[in-house]
């Protein structure tokens, strides 16, 4: 019998036609993303999966899933899935690692350097006509924070902090870091996470969302954060408080803010940092250029392909399931 294999969204890339040559698959073509209740009936009897960051993948749905046997995210973080649900069950996990982390990192400097000289509050200023219907210019005239000679601070020196490091000390910055188990990296200073907050004149966040990470820039934190810094998040949104951090920034406590991430999404209208002018904002697009997702749409193929061949996943999140299948 051949196996049934749901897809969540229509994916770019080429290997996800080699998908329909092992099994029959189920595209959901929208509109839109795949409602969770569709999921829910969609999944009924199929043996694998192929989902994005946005569909949530619950305990309650694996368990309505019996005759689940994988699942294939493209997204490196893999925190909108049940890992321990799968893991009970002996499912792997494929997910993205490695292609999206130089696209990543442009995305947080991008951030960085707007956040800082007040690119989008520029922008609205001249697109709406205030430059010309005030004909104003003067010394201080949209005057921002220098980056180049400022101090960074990478929250999570993997692969993508670690590239951010790289392009800040291509930007004439000092580069200062933390991370959960330290980590020596040319060019970086490993310091403790109070250092980095009180040091960090620019501070990006870099770690997965996790039960350790989720809230762990809360507002304790950030008021320790150094006075007049600017915070980038292109990590996940239940990293940081967001009621805490748009307090800072309207305070003026922290300069400015460059967010990509948030703690629900899409972000609601009635999210704090909305009404901020010094917040840049992004929808989530941190590894969206053409390439690096056709790059995550390949490797989540591939692993759904190699799951579908009886064969280990190449990208797997979680692969003590093959250790312990023996
Ligand atoms: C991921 O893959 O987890 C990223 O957040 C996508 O940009």
């Amino acid at each position: 019998m051949r196996k049934k294999i749901l897809v969540t969204h229509t994916l770019p890339g080429e290997r996800i036609h080699a998908l329909s040559e092992l099994a029959d698959v189920n595209v959901w073509l929208g509109p839109g993303l795949m409602p969770a209740d569709s999921l829910r009936e969609e999944l009924a009897g199929c043996h694998g999966l192929v989902c994005l960051l946005t569909d949530q993948v619950s305990r309650e749905l694996i368990e309505a899933s019996p005759d689940l046997t994988f699942v294939s995210s493209m997204s490196v973080g893999v925190d909108h899935v049940d890992v321990s649900a799968l893991n009970a069950r002996g499912i792997p996990l494929g997910h993205t690692p490695g292609v999206l982390v130089e696209t990543t990192a442009d995305t947080a400097f991008a951030l960085l350097l707007a956040a800082a000289r007040r690119i989008s509050e520029a922008d609205c200023f001249v697109r709406q006509g205030a430059w010309r219907r005030e004909n104003r210019w003067s010394p201080d005239f949209f005057t921002g924070k220098d980056v180049s000679g400022a101090t960074l601070g990478v929250l999570g020196l993997g692969a993508i902090g670690q590239a951010v490091a790289r392009r800040a000390a291509a930007f004439g910055m000092r580069v200062l870091a933390w991370n959960r188990s330290p980590r020596e990296v040319p060019g970086v200073t490993a310091v403790s996470l109070e250092e980095l907050l009180a040091e960090s004149d620019f501070l990006s966040v870099h770690l997965a969302l996790t039960d350790e990470t989720r809230g762990l820039l809360g507002a304790g934190r950030i008021a320790a954060m150094k006075p007049g810094a600017v915070l980038v998040n292109t990590a996940r949104g239940g990293i940081v408080d967001e009621h805490a951090l748009a307090e800072a920034l309207g305070q003026g406590q922290l300069y400015a803010a460059g967010i990509d991430v948030f703690e629900e999404e899409p972000v609601p209208a009635d999210n704090p940092l909305l009404a901020l002018p010094n917040v840049v904002l992004a929808p989530h697009i941190g590894s969206a250029t053409a390439a690096t997702r056709a790059r995550m749409a390949d490797m989540a193929a591939n692993n759904a392909i190699a799951a579908l061949n009886g064969e280990a996943m190449p990208h797997c999140f979680n692969p003590e399931v093959y250790r312990d299948r023996g």
